[in-house]
């Protein structure tokens, strides 16, 4: 069968990451780049070795060599890059967050379900090893039946990782194009997306959190505390979000990490690693019948789940299969971040429905 083309739009520092999907990827082929910034798409075409390139990406969306889109964009672009590009008749992977809003997200799975291509939103945290396997044992019972959750995310100093740019920063900030405090929006929102991939969908949240700076660039979601109860169980979960300015982090990437831990009817499971490596420790653990088993037996570099999710995307293409995240799931790991900022803000419990 053909390799499915593929053309990136947006070619900031993720890019990185995702280029290394197509790397010996056996149904997908990256042809094409776009980016606003000549400079940018220039020295990106050089390091991906791509010859087709554009400045303006409805360009990219005309060529007919192109059979598929990744949408690297600031958040604000995620809404009509999408939509001009299911118009286009090009499949999408969306990176995380969906939109800004519900109602943009609305407007995606609206159009993505009249368009004939594949819609999927990339979330990596799904892709990466320890989460699948932890998902896998969960799924097989091996804790019994999972009766709670408890997350942290800390950001601190990082040690051997990458540096923000300053422009990559300031948008993810800015309330109109990042859509709200990132600890809880941007980088919340895989954690949103794990807790619906472990313990099913979310009715009611309760958060506190610093909002003193609210509505401008300095506010950035932590410190948080967030609550909630799953629907239609009696099942519960707790997130704590901090930042630790002096914290030393191993990484080879953002300078955080988190671990979270399932408490089921008969054992503990704990993911104890994800973007960095905080701890050093093993990444999967579980408590059961007395004994603590840890295991090592996975791959643990972070950069591994975006090669997964290229090549889940490009064979999905190809099979006529639909991928994680599909709307309705992204929209509601939307929902919850969503209603994590609005509870802090208003001090109440928010209802996701
Ligand atoms: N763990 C993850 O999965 C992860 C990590 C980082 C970023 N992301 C997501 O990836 C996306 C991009 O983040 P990033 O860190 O690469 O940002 P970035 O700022 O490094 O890159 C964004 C790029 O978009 C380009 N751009 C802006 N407007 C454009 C337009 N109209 N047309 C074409 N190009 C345009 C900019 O020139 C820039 O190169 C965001 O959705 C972010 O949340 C996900």
């Amino acid at each position: 069968m053909r390799k499915v083309t593929v053309g990136f739009i947006g070619a900031g520092q993720i890019s990185e990451l995702h280029a290394r999907g197509y790397e010996d990827n056996p149904t997908g082929r990256l042809v094409a780049l776009a980016d606003a910034n000549p400079e940018v798409v220039r020295h990106r075409a050089q390091e991906y070795a791509i010859e087709t390139t554009y400045t303006d990406y409805h360009d990219l969306l005309s060529d007919p060599g192109i059979d598929a889109v990744e949408i690297l964009l600031p958040h604000h672009l995620h809404l009509p890059v999408t939509l001009d590009a299911l118009a286009a008749g090009k499949h999408v992977s969306l990176q995380k967050p969906m939109a800004l809003s519900l109602d943009e997200a609305d407007r995606m799975i609206e159009a993505a379900a009249s368009s004939g291509v594949l819609f999927r939103v990339f979330e990596n945290f799904r892709t990466y090893e320890p989460y699948m396997r932890a998902k896998a044992m969960l799924d097989a019972g091996e804790i019994g039946e999972p009766l709670s959750i408890r997350v942290k995310t800390i950001s601190g100093r990082g040690v051997g990782g990458w540096i923000q740019p300053v422009e990559a920063k300031a948008w993810r900030h800015a309330p109109t194009t990042g859509g709200g405090p990132p600890a809880i929006i941007d980088h919340g929102y895989h954690l949103t997306s794990i807790v619906l991939f472990f313990m099913g969908p979310v009715e009611t949240v309760h958060a506190m959190a610093d909002t003193r700076a609210a509505g401008t660039a300095d506010y950035t979601g932590d410190p948080a505390m967030v609550i909630w109860k799953h629907k239609d169980s009696e099942k519960y979960g707790s997130w704590e979000i901090t930042h630790a300015p002096d914290l030393m982090v191993r990484t080879d990437f953002y300078a955080g990490d988190e671990w979270l831990e399932v408490t089921g009817t008969r054992g503990i499971l704990w993911v104890m690693r994800c973007s960095g490596n905080l701890l050093g420790e093993a990444p999967l653990i579980m408590h059961r019948d007395g004994a603590t088993h840890r295991y090592h037996d996975m791959e643990t570099n972070w950069s591994d789940s975006f090669v997964r999710g290229a090549r889940e995307f490009t064979s999905a293409i190809q099979n006529g299969r639909q991928p994680d995240l599909d709307g309705p799931e992204a929209r509601h790991a939307l929902a919850f971040s969503l209603a994590a900022m609005k509870s802090a803000l208003d001090h109440r419990e928010v209802t996701l429905d």
